[in-house]
């Protein structure tokens, strides 16, 4: 027997949860976070009542939660959750599938399958590359650039997948010297090194400088960013993609939030030649809004990453059925979270879609421009959703971002650009509101007048 009481009670819980966030500071308390003493209690030796245990963990977890589900988040580049992605999570939760093949779950591979074919229309992609769904960028950018292992070591004549990067022809990795941290942890596993890739010099915007591009023979792979994380600058992808098919390489696009970009017909000219690359990384717990994790990979070439993911002919259930989600993904068994993107796409829409991207990078602006009027230096071009602001010097500013996060009207993170130390403002919430942001600057502002005294 299911214990109907428990999980509506859960359901309750949630929304009063959720309720509260508009009403309690950004960063839970000290007080909230010693509370957290209640977990780190003995092993029960025996069952313990669900409800009880349901009842501690929203007692001592949930106040000790960032606010960040709520509209005065603004570290990192943190989405929230839409309203109706969390419910199909829970429903999908319920059911318990596990996407990995189509025959065992054709609801949720149905679903997926889906969710792909309308975000390749609405990132403007070419209809027929192949999707998958992975844990986030971290794990979309290893997995597009399995597949760009996998396509241009066996233009070289090598399989790597058989034969492993021992002997293999050598491969040149080009990335911009801004590329998230991650993507040379991608690099990394892959085999490729962390230190080994060629890094190219980039602008004051942090946007890979296309004139400085190394020569390279043989097999390659380029990598460019749509979307800085600190800027929200894009690396100049039309001539990066010049120059990858002049000299045979390979281009792939990390815009873990920046490849949304194109779901916003007023952005269309920043994401303008996206769609030239052959690989594609993106999250859908940043700007979507679904729940973590979920991230996405893209790749033209269908087979490529077939090869480079897929277990083995034999182990694996034919396609006859359907496409078979895992010969796709790093994993085999995975929860199936394409089903939270489904929902989020069908409530949302295209255009309700391009309106969250609008409204994000307008309130970013919006604080750009009200927080430079208050005496701040705004670092970068805010061509998108994150701003980079300086209140004097890096200790001055530090103690800002110190007080900012203290006074619990809105959480922002610091960050280090180019040298100078500075304070990220990344808005990426569908629940933002006008009158978020407003409380928000002035708080901002009140901060940063007693940190100059
Ligand atoms: C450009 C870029 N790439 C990759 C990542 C890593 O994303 P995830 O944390 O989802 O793995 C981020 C995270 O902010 C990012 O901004």
């Amino acid at each position: 027997m299911h214990d109907d009481p428990l999980l509506t009670d859960a359901a309750r819980r949630a929304a009063r949860y959720l309720d509260g966030l508009a009403r309690r500071g950004v960063a839970p308390t000290d007080a909230a976070l010693a509370g957290l003493s209640a977990f780190d209690t003995a092993l029960p030796q025996a069952p313990q009542d669900p409800r009880e245990t349901l009842a501690l963990l929203d007692a001592a977890g949930s106040p000790a939660t960032a606010a960040s589900a709520g509209g005065r988040y603004f570290g990192f580049v943190t989405g929230g959750t839409l309203p109706a992605s969390l419910a199909a999570h829970w429903l999908a939760t319920a059911w318990d599938q596990n996407a990995a093949f189509h025959a065992a779950s054709t609801a949720v591979a149905t679903l997926e399958q889906v969710a792909l074919r309308w975000l390749l229309d609405l990132l403007r992609l070419p209809a027929d590359a192949a999707g998958a769904f992975v844990t986030g960028a971290t794990m979309a950018n290893f997995t597009a650039l399995a597949a760009a292992r996998h396509a241009v070591l066996a233009r070289a004549g090598w399989n790597v997948e058989a034969d492993g990067l021992f002997g293999a022809p050598p491969v040149t990795v080009v990335v911009g010297a801004e590329a998230h941290p991650t993507l040379f942890k991608a690099l990394g596993l892959l085999g490729f090194g962390r230190s080994r890739v060629q890094r190219v010099p980039v602008d004051g915007q942090g946007r890979l400088r296309a004139d400085a591009l190394p020569a390279w023979h043989g097999p390659a792979i380029v990598c460019a960013q749509a979307g800085n994380v600190n800027t929200g600058a894009f690396d100049p992808v039309v001539e990066i993609a010049d120059a990858a098919r002049a000299r045979g390489a390979w281009l792939h696009v990390d815009g873990a939030f920046g490849l949304w970009a194109a779901a916003s017909p007023s952005l269309a000219p920043l994401a303008h030649g996206l769609d030239r690359a052959d690989s594609w990384a993106t999250d859908a717990h940043k700007w979507l809004n679904v729940p973590y994790d979920c991230g996405l990979a893209f790749v033209r070439d269908r087979e490529a990453l077939r090869a480079a993911m897929a277990v083995s002919a034999d182990y694996l259930p034919g396609e006859a059925a359907g496409r078979n989600p895992s010969d796709f993904t790093p994993e085999l068994s995975r929860r199936a979270r394409g089903v939270d993107v489904w929902a989020a796409l069908r409530t949302l829409g295209r255009s309700g879609l391009a309106d969250l991207v609008d409204r994000c990078c307008a309130q970013a602006r919006r604080f750009a421009d009200e927080l430079e009027a208050g005496g701040a230096t705004v670092l970068n071009e805010v061509v998108l959703n994150q701003v980079l602001v300086a209140f004097g010097d890096a200790a001055t500013t530090r103690r800002v971002v110190e007080a900012v996060q203290r006074d619990g009207t809105c959480w922002c993170g610091p960050t280090v650009w180019q040298g100078r130390g500075a304070m990220r403002i990344s808005v990426s919430g569908w629940a933002t509101t006008e009158d978020d942001v407003t409380r928000s600057v002035a708080a901002i502002l009140r901060c940063a007048a007693a940190a100059r005294g």
